[in-house]
């Protein structure tokens, strides 16, 4: 079994003395032919650079001037940042993030190669109504507009169906290698990308990784609350062999 990638979204969880303790776990677990990415809120990233690669949760639309409050794809990359998640559900749905602006993001992080790890997924009510796939198209026809095929395979696109996220509930094994395969073929055929990195994201935790990990479809994680809990997200790397 391939060892799949494992990228924490610490979203807003820690305070310093957390972050301190995180990194002491971090360098005491082995991570050698592991593939681990943290991405920590905006004052944390220099805690864990130079220990993991880093990735921030946001970006602004603009390269530079007065946007009080935002970062830059330009700032993230004079400091050394090579990724950083986009379309997150919580800032579409907090922020009124449109597919426009995740659009324009996945572009200024890609002119400063830093990778973007986009983030799609349907609520409860699609999934219901069966129109995941519908919900899944149409984020990626407007995230991914315009883009040649070269940019589109540096995007990592993580799966995070949103009634799955910090509820304990994740969909069955069979609907989650249905909704890989299902996005797989669609960047496939829409883009031109013959291998597309899909994560699974939605209360991956220490609990339920090891028969996450039997889906060969899985390229890899990103972890919300059990990325902010040192041992478990110790367990889930430790689970990558
Ligand atoms: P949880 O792992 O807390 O469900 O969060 C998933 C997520 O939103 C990662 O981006």
């Amino acid at each position: 079994m391939m060892s799949k990638i494992v990228i924490g979204n610490q979203k807003m969880y820690m305070n310093k003395e957390d972050v301190l303790t995180f990194v002491e776990t971090l360098k005491n677990t082995n991570m050698d032919n592991k593939q681990v990415i943290v991405c920590p809120t905006f004052p944390f990233l220099e805690y864990y650079n130079g220990v993991v690669p880093v990735g921030a949760q946001n970006v602004s639309i603009n390269d530079n001037g007065a946007y009080t409050g935002e970062v830059s794809a330009p700032q993230l990359k004079s400091l050394n940042i090579p990724y950083c998640i986009v379309g997150h559900s919580e800032r579409r749905e907090y922020n009124k993030e449109t597919d426009e602006e995740i659009n324009i993001k996945v572009k200024k992080l890609l002119d400063q190669d830093i990778t973007p790890i986009l983030c799609i997924g349907e609520k409860l009510e699609e999934r219901q109504n069966k129109s995941t796939e519908t919900v899944i198209k149409n984020e990626l026809n407007g995230d991914l507009k315009d883009l040649s095929p070269e940019a589109v395979k540096k995007i990592i696109i993580a799966y995070e169906p949103i009634w799955a996220i910090g509820t304990g509930l994740t969909p069955t094994l069979e609907e989650i290698d249905e909704a890989m395969n299902f996005i797989k073929d669609y960047v496939k055929t829409t883009y031109n990308v013959e291998k597309t990195t899909i994560l699974y994201g939605g209360s991956v935790s220490d609990k339920n990784i090891d028969e996450l990990n039997t889906v060969e479809s899985i390229d890899g994680y990103l972890i919300g609350g059990a990325s902010s809990k040192p041992n478990a997200f110790k367990y889930i790397i430790d689970s990558q062999n």
